[in-house]
């Protein structure tokens, strides 16, 4: 408890600043057109946990950091997380995020890919504004990450003989390699921080790859309105996420064939989602998935040990474990 309350005082001194972060979005949005100002202002401002720009700013300040690149660059990693969130949206065809209705569904596919564009290139331009090249080229080598996440992901979609192996590297290219820059990008603010870069980076992908396990188990174990998106939405969406592959491997295989069928058509038919919600229970996967997240969460705190102590880095690792407990 005691430590609980120290992480939220942690949190706390960084709140100020994460205001300033959604701040730099209003008066981006401001010189906008239009329809970017709606829609962008709409996703912007539904109320992410802003968990990426956070380890921004927090990392920024365990370096001792003083500048002002922490709040640009926090604003841009989540420039570019919510312009892949909203394209993730029309690829899944979801129609809630954030609790709120997807862009897509609000609008139409045509504004939300041309605004995720938008956000993606100002947040390039963001960085070549203060002549950032280094930052943008780690950004970039990010997003480039991402998109093949989102590319092998589809060209397995509507398949569940899909190996761990794979299922690994899309999770570590779609979210992990994003947590990792926003992790790496205050080493590269000033010289004498750079020799943290390797330390943060693999902080950051163990962190990422976490946090998408629990994504996949929560698709299983929350609600709706809880979570904010939709749930039990991965196998029907042609999606084998960990739990499943797991699941695979200690089922009959009449119930393997159900499986497969609900992915290959993107509809619950022979097999229900009360009948698949049981079968994953019984099988105890979501208690290994879990588990798999807990010793990536314990493979970060132990790199982490190699960052300057400080009140920042036990914030860190503190929410590092918070995070597999995390309900949204
Ligand atoms: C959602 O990320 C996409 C994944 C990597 C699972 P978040 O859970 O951080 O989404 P928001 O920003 O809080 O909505
Ligand atoms: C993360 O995967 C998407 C990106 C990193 C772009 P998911 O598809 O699981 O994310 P949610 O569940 O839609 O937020
Ligand atoms: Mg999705
Ligand atoms: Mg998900």
């Amino acid at each position: 408890m005691r430590q609980a309350a120290r992480i939220r005082e942690v949190f706390h001194t960084v709140k100020p600043r994460l205001e300033m972060v959604d701040q730099f979005f209003e008066r981006e949005l401001d010189q906008a057109l239009p329809m970017v100002r709606e829609v962008g202002g709409y996703v912007l401002g539904s109320g992410g946990k802003r968990i990426r720009p956070a380890l921004v700013l927090l990392i920024s300040r365990m370096l001792g950091y003083n500048g002002d690149r922490d709040v640009r660059y926090g604003a841009v990693v989540e420039l570019i997380h919510t312009a892949t969130l909203i394209h993730d949206d029309i690829i899944d065809g979801s129609d809630l995020r954030r609790g709120k209705p997807t862009a897509n569904r609000r609008w139409n596919n045509e504004t939300t890919v041309l605004v995720g564009d938008w956000l993606y290139s100002r947040s390039m331009d963001l960085c070549l504004e203060y002549g950032d090249v280094d930052v943008m080229r780690r950004l970039n080598a990010a997003t480039l990450r991402m998109t093949e996440g989102e590319i092998l992901s589809a060209s397995v979609r509507g398949r569940v003989d899909v190996s761990e192996a794979t299922y690994l590297d899309i999770t570590q290219r779609k979210t992990a390699e994003l947590f990792a820059a926003a992790c790496c990008l205050p080493a590269l603010f000033e010289p004498s921080l750079n020799r943290f870069e390797g330390h943060l980076h693999r902080f950051g992908i163990n962190l990422g790859l976490c946090f998408q396990l629990i994504d996949d188990v929560l698709d299983f174990t929350s609600a709706r309105e809880e979570l904010g998106k939709p749930v039990m939405a991965d196998l029907r969406e042609g999606r084998a996420t960990l739990p499943i592959i797991l699941m695979l491997e200690k089922v009959d295989q009449e119930t393997r064939d159900k499986v497969a069928e609900v992915a290959r058509t993107r509809a619950f038919g022979s097999l229900s989602e009360e009948e698949l919600l049981d079968r994953i229970h019984q099988s105890g996967v979501l208690d290994e998935v879990r588990r798999r997240a807990a010793s990536l969460a314990d493979q970060a705190v132990e790199v982490a040990r190699f960052l300057p102590e400080s009140p920042e880095r036990d914030a860190l690792i503190g929410a590092t474990h918070l995070l597999l407990e995390r309900r949204k």
